[in-house]
């Protein structure tokens, strides 16, 4: 991992005063992190609180603690100490120099983050390591391509606002189900439709037509999609099955109920078509058995119900997120922000319209028009016409997104951008200096880069330049 500073941005960095990390009180003390671990074990000072991720968080009076054992045991106090005791303060950007970014081995679907797949999303202890270290107990954290969410449950859980942007409907949806806060009435609902799905599967496999499904278990109003190539996607089961379980998660009662039971219908939808993979748009035949299809559902909501009671129980509804569908390229009003963290799309990346095109057709979305709104995609800059986008496309797409994202950002905030690098016509593109470029022309300047490597699980695939094993978090500060 390297960190790269920018001297200008560590001396105009902002304070905080209420959470010191180990390293931070170690250095605040004058003695190496691993003797005031030792002292820790031993007693000799008192262990702090540590959040749901273990890490310690001392409170300053624990913090002052140490300092006095440190003193008692003959160390010397230094310049970094005498100004932590004059202002009780300590720098923002520096501690990220700290955190170890790799996250190896970090458990990435606790609480809501495992309820749909979603191509390119980013593992939630970077989100969580950002609003921690810039941003305040009821500040608004947004995240301006917000894709699945995860920015917006770590912000909620850290006791932040939180506000999402995405032009993709089934983002939004996605989004929505992960931050909603539901009942124990909703909950048992949803497990009864858990149930329902799990007897009319038994039903199907144990019946004595095999691959023949009993018709007439199927209630009457089933929802199917008007798509011609639907049969070309799915096995005629498979689109009764699902179009039976459709029709009972858009009978669920409560919004927030039902936009879960959808999000764990949405979950299932690609491993039951003929759709290679979640990030491949071949055909492929996969012999789904009859069946199956409920089964699977049954499992993806009942996981999701699980999740979603956990996360309800955890956070405080009085911190609120906000999830707005709309297209970056012509912004929709949102509150001000303290401090924006996201994965943007990049040239030649992905194509979230064809990667999501089943699920959008089974769900009534708008797919053609997130066609054109996506930014990005690879279908745009695969072309070959003279309308092909190119990476000025990206620049100036680039250059208005941040102007307004300027004006939404409070003075002196932040916004953090992880990056990978991408291909284009066979040039490698650099997507941390060209977000760089572009924000500084547009009043933000570059306080931090950092390096990090990807977990091997999470490595996003770009078809023009394979498995990407690194991406950047690029730092930007809002114009004073
Ligand atoms: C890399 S993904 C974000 C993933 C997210 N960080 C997560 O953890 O799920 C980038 C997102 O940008 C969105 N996007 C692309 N073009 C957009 C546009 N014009 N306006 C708003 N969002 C857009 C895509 O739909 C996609 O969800």
């Amino acid at each position: 991992m390297q960190v790269y500073v920018t001297i200008a941005a560590m001396e105009s960095e902002q304070t905080k005063s209420d959470r010191l990390s180990t390293a931070e009180v170690a250095r605040m003390a004058g003695v190496h992190k691993d003797t005031l671990l030792r002292w820790l074990k031993a007693g000799h000072v008192p262990e702090p609180r540590r959040d749901r991720h273990g890490w310690r968080h001392f409170t300053e009076s624990e913090a002052n603690a140490v300092i006095d054992f440190a003193n008692a045991s003959g160390e010397i106090i230094n310049d970094q100490q005498m100004s932590f005791l004059a202002k009780k303060q300590t720098p923002y950007l520096g501690k990220l120099t700290t955190i170890d970014w790799d996250f190896a081995g970090a458990k990435t679907s606790y609480l809501t983050h495992g309820l749909h797949p979603y191509p390119a999303k980013f593992i939630p202890q970077i989100p969580n390591a950002l609003i921690q270290e810039l941003s305040g107990v009821g500040d608004m954290v947004g995240d301006i391509f917000c894709g699945s969410g995860t920015t917006l449950v770590e912000a909620i859980t850290l006791k932040r606002h939180a506000v999402g942007i995405d032009a993709n409907p089934l983002a939004c949806m996605i989004s929505r189900a992960k931050t909603s806060v539901i009942s124990e009435a909703d909950a048992s609902d949803l497990l009864a439709v858990v149930q329902r799905a799990r007897s009319l599967s038994d039903l199907i496999i144990s019946s004595e037509e095999g691959s023949l499904f009993p018709k007439e278990q199927f209630c009457s109003k089933q929802w199917r999609p008007q798509f011609e190539k639907l049969d070309f996607w799915f096995d005629a089961h498979v689109i009764e099955e699902l179009a039976e379980v459709l029709s009972w998660c858009r009978d669920v009662e409560s919004l927030s109920a039902r936009t879960l039971a959808l999000t764990a219908f949405s979950a299932i939808v690609v491993a039951v078509s003929k759709q290679d993979s979640d990030t491949r748009y071949v055909r492929r035949e996969k012999g789904i058995a009859p069946g199956e299809i409920l089964r699977r559902f049954a499992r993806s909501l009942e996981q999701a119900t699980r999740a979603a009671v956990e996360y309800s129980e955890l956070i405080e509804p009085r911190f609120m997120c906000q999830v707005v569908e709309g297209n970056l390229l012509t912004p929709p009003d949102i509150p001000q922000l303290d401090l924006m963290v996201c994965s943007p799309p990049y040239p030649n990346a992905y194509s979230y319209h064809l990667y999501h095109m089943t699920r959008m057709i089974w769900l009534g979305m708008d797919q053609p028009l997130f066609k054109k709104q996506e930014i990005g995609s690879h279908r745009k800059y695969s072309s070959n016409s003279k309308n092909g986008a190119t990476v000025e496309t990206f620049k100036a797409e680039f250059s208005s997104i941040l102007a307004w994202l300027s004006s939404q950002l409070k003075a002196g905030g932040y916004a953090c951008f992880v990056v990978g690098d991408s291909t284009l016509k066979g040039q490698r593109i650099n997507n941390a200096d060209l977000i760089s470029d572009v924000g500084q022309a547009v009043g933000f300047q570059e306080v931090m880069r950092i390096d990090r490597t990807m977990q091997s699980s999470k490595k996003s695939f770009n078809p023009a330049i394979g498995k990407i094993k690194t991406e950047n978090i690029l730092i930007l500060q809002n114009a004073q």
